[in-house]
């Protein structure tokens, strides 16, 4: 059974194995950690069997106006079940109070998060691969 979390009580580093799939640098396990405690919002899903991380969706915020949503993941062999849908309508519903609400796609997404309320935009960008750790570093 998955179990939907909001907090990083007990969830260590060790939880956040298999995220950013097939990124060639990828943050490390503590910098995973790092991220989802440094949020303003997450939104994890556990698989209660194996105590595992198979999911999460954050959120950046000022809490009063604006917030960004940069990660959403579901870990491959979980995927297609409605895992990534829950994650983003709890995440939506967290930040409803706010005014914009954003998040970059790639075109194919977007029925996706149509179907999620959500509407288009163009979106500019600066990305730094060089931040990111080499594969044998992870
Ligand atoms: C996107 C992602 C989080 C969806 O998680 P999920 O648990 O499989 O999502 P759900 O089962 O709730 O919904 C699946 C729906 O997502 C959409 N979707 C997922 N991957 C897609 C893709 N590569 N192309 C187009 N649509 C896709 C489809 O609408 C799909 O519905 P369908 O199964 O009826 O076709 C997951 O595929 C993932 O982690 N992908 C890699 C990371 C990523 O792309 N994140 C989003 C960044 S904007």
């Amino acid at each position: 059974l998955i179990q939907y979390h909001d907090s990083m009580a007990g969830m260590g580093p060790e939880t956040l194995e298999g995220f950013f799939d097939g990124w060639p640098r990828s943050p490390t396990l503590v910098a995973r950690w790092r991220i989802l405690c440094g949020s303003a919002e997450r939104v994890l899903a556990v698989d209660d069997e194996t105590g595992r991380v198979v999911g999460f969706v954050t959120a950046i915020s000022d809490r009063m106006f604006c917030a960004s949503i940069p990660l959403l993941e579901v870990l491959p062999q979980y995927r297609r079940r409605g895992i990534g849908r829950e994650l983003m309508r709890r995440m939506l519903e967290k930040l409803r109070g706010l005014y914009m609400v954003d998040l970059v796609c790639d075109p194919q997404m977007q029925p996706f998060y149509e179907s999620l309320g959500m509407k288009p935009l163009v979106a500019m960008t600066i990305r730094n691969p060089d931040v990111l750790s080499e594969p044998e570093v992870r």
